[in-house]
């Protein structure tokens, strides 16, 4: 039976220090990079996606007068808000803070990323004459991200830093609709109305893509994942036929870097298989289908990142702690678990319960 005040207390705003993740040597001996490798753990590694942001006043105190593009070119700005939810929460990992369009903006797309909408782009591609002005990324035209990486690789020590990129699809969505879509009606269009397009597109966001994802593995990045957080809105024969090679090649731009590659995206219960396959040794599972479920679909091949319901973080502590441990119980028939959302944190989370769950996965995953 448990004793400590996380389990004990009888609600999410009492205040709970947090509880570092249990010391490892290295990154790469670190619980999130072993789970990822389906080795075995001392505990289930949890981070949060989108644990940098808007839920933290810290966050929102320093990004005061700067634009989100402007904050993620300057390396000083970058680390100190990566390194925030890792002081306060005890996460076991960082993740890298910038945005899927960075690399966008650093070849010259004319884009801007408008609070409370997200990235508009000035011109969207909908044609050949559009995607030959987008050019491939190198890595010179990214000494920030470097630069930041370095250092916060440098303060993390042992702690493993996670970059990321977005997917040629949800990338591919962003340029060809303009901005944020729900339905993707311009996207599938341009994909089963000129697939010779569509194919030339998503293989240069790959190449731009990959290349991201290298330099911050090159920097000093211990895992990366490939966020395509819209691609649920396919079917799997249209994500096989039009998406997955795409991905594929992203993911394959660092596989000789010898970093866990975890594959992420929302409502893909029926792609997870796929996007395994596309060259992950991590499967992102959001909250619509089980740990238990991902794992049977999954074939016990891949080790599986999530799955809590982010609303469940405004939920009484009774049902959000049950939520919280019938997930790790899961997880410990996956080859691999690693403790998430099943999306991103939402900007009104009260920041203490996040301090609670990540307490709680600790406590209750301890071998
Ligand atoms: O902590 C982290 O997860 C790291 C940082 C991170 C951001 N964006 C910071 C950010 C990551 C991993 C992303 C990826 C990203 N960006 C995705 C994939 C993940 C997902 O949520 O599915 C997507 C689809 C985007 C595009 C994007 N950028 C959106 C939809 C928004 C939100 C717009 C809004 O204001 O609601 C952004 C802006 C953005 N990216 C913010 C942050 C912290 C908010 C901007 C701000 O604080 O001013």
């Amino acid at each position: 039976m448990s004793t400590t005040p996380a389990t004990t207390t009888p609600g999410p705003s009492v205040a709970s220090a947090p509880s570092p993740a249990p010391a490892s040597a290295s990154p790469a001996e670190s619980a999130l990079v072993r789970a990822a490798r389906g080795q075995s753990v001392s505990h289930t590694p949890v981070w949060f996606m989108r644990q940098a942001g808007r839920s933290l006043p810290e966050y929102r105190a320093v990004r005061e007068g700067t634009a989100m593009l402007e904050a993620c070119r300057t390396p000083d700005l970058v680390a100190e808000i990566t390194l925030q939810p890792v002081r306060r929460h005890g996460v076991d990992a960082a993740i890298f803070f910038s945005d899927i369009v960075v690399p966008l903006d650093a070849v010259g797309v004319d884009l801007d990323i408008v609070p409370g909408v997200g990235p508009v782009v000035a011109q969207p591609i909908r044609t050949r004459a559009d995607l030959d002005r987008l050019p491939a990324l190198t890595p010179d035209a990214v000494p920030y991200i470097t630069e930041a990486v370095r250092r916060l690789v440098a303060e993390l020590g042992p702690t493993p830093l996670i970059g990321f990129a977005g997917a040629p699809f949800t990338l591919a969505s962003y340029l060809v609709e303009g901005g944020p879509s729900r339905t993707h009606e311009k996207t599938k269009a341009l994909m089963v109305g000129d697939p010779s397009l569509w194919s030339d597109l998503c293989a240069r966001l790959a190449q731009i893509s990959g290349a991201f994802l290298r330099v911050q593995v090159e920097a000093g990045a211990s895992a990366v994942q490939l966020f395509d957080s819209w691609v649920g809105a396919l079917s799997r024969a249209d994500y096989a036929a039009y998406v997955q090679q795409h991905s594929a090649a992203a993911l394959a731009a660092v596989a000789d870097l010898d970093v866990p590659r975890i594959h992420f995206g929302v409502g893909t219960g029926e792609l997870l298989d796929l996007m395994g396959a596309a060259g992950a040794e991590v499967v992102g599972v959001d909250y619509r289908v089980s740990v238990t479920d991902a794992v049977r679909r999954l074939g016990g091949s891949y080790a599986v990142q999530g799955n809590l319901d982010p609303a469940l973080l405004f939920a009484p502590w009774a049902p959000l702690e049950g939520a919280v441990r019938r997930i790790v119980a899961e997880g410990r028939a996956a080859p691999g678990h690693i403790f998430n959302l099943g999306h991103g944190v939402p900007p009104a989370t009260d920041p203490e319960v996040l301090t609670r769950v990540v307490a709680l996965v600790h406590e209750v995953s301890a071998r």
